[in-house]
């Protein structure tokens, strides 16, 4: 299986800036994988991640939360050595546009990471996880939040491949070591469920769409979906 190392080991670390950061679980990732790092800044226009943030990384001062929308982010440009975003591109209406934001505040051989979830080429186990994220995004649509359906392989590609980068590199990360029937991904999944249908209250349709997708991850079983990863470096500027 591919490890954090394999994929960051051999960058030089420095300032870091992960977008869309949440409580900051994709920060773990990094810590695991990079050598060494200056500064670690989590990014997120949600005020209430910042407290899940900050309680998290209290004894680390050089891992901090910025407050702010990543589609027009306050930092200057050519300002971080890595920029990355996990599991968050299906969260942005424009996420082109927010690759060319992230791609501006990186500087020139610095590095850029996209990880996100894939919808296709899983295994029915997988496919569970797929169609349940599909479920929560239609609840969370319903109720003013931004979350789409998670993307075709090829549509990240040629996403990331449209920026330009040197040495791009693809990675897939899967873990189908677990018991997919572990009744312990039910108790875990079951809090989600309960939240889910709470918010899905008046549309009987969801709610049946969420009823089946208990009942599915009981028969057919539970995995992770592949979370596709695309690292590159931010080319230098040719002078003539
Ligand atoms: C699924 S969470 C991902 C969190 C984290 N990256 C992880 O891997 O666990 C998506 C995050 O995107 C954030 N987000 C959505 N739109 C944003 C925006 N315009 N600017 C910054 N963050 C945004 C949400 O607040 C949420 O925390």
């Amino acid at each position: 299986m591919i490890t954090p190392k394999d994929i960051l080991g051999h960058l030089p670390g420095g300032r870091i800036l992960d977008v869309a950061t949440g409580s900051g679980s994709f920060i773990h990732f990094l810590l695991e994988g990079l050598p060494t790092y200056t500064e670690i800044i989590g990014l997120d226009v949600n005020e209430r991640a910042a407290a899940a943030f900050a309680t998290t990384f209290s004894d680390k001062p050089a891992i901090r939360f910025v407050l702010g929308d990543a589609m027009s982010p306050s930092f200057d440009a050519s300002s971080f050595d890595l920029v990355c975003i996990a599991n968050s591109l299906h969260h942005f209406d424009d996420p082109a546009a927010l690759l060319q934001q992230m791609l501006r505040v990186l500087r020139p051989g610095g590095h850029l990471l996209v990880a996100e979830m894939v919808r296709d080429e899983q295994t029915e186990t997988q496919l569970t996880h797929v169609h349940l994220h599909h479920w929560w995004a239609a609840i969370d649509s319903l109720n003013g939040i931004t979350h789409h359906e998670t993307y075709q392989r090829e549509t990240l590609v040629a996403m990331v491949e449209n920026l330009g980068l040197e040495k791009l590199t693809f990675y897939d990360l899967a873990d189908m070591s677990e018991d997919p029937k572990d009744p312990a991904i039910l108790i875990q999944l079951d809090p989600v469920f309960e939240r889910y249908l709470q918010r899905a209250a008046g549309h009987p349709e969801l709610q049946a769409r969420g009823a089946a997708l208990r009942e599915r991850v009981l028969s057919t079983g539970f995995h992770s979906a592949t979370t596709w990863v695309a690292l590159g470096g931010k080319p230098h500027v040719k002078t003539a």
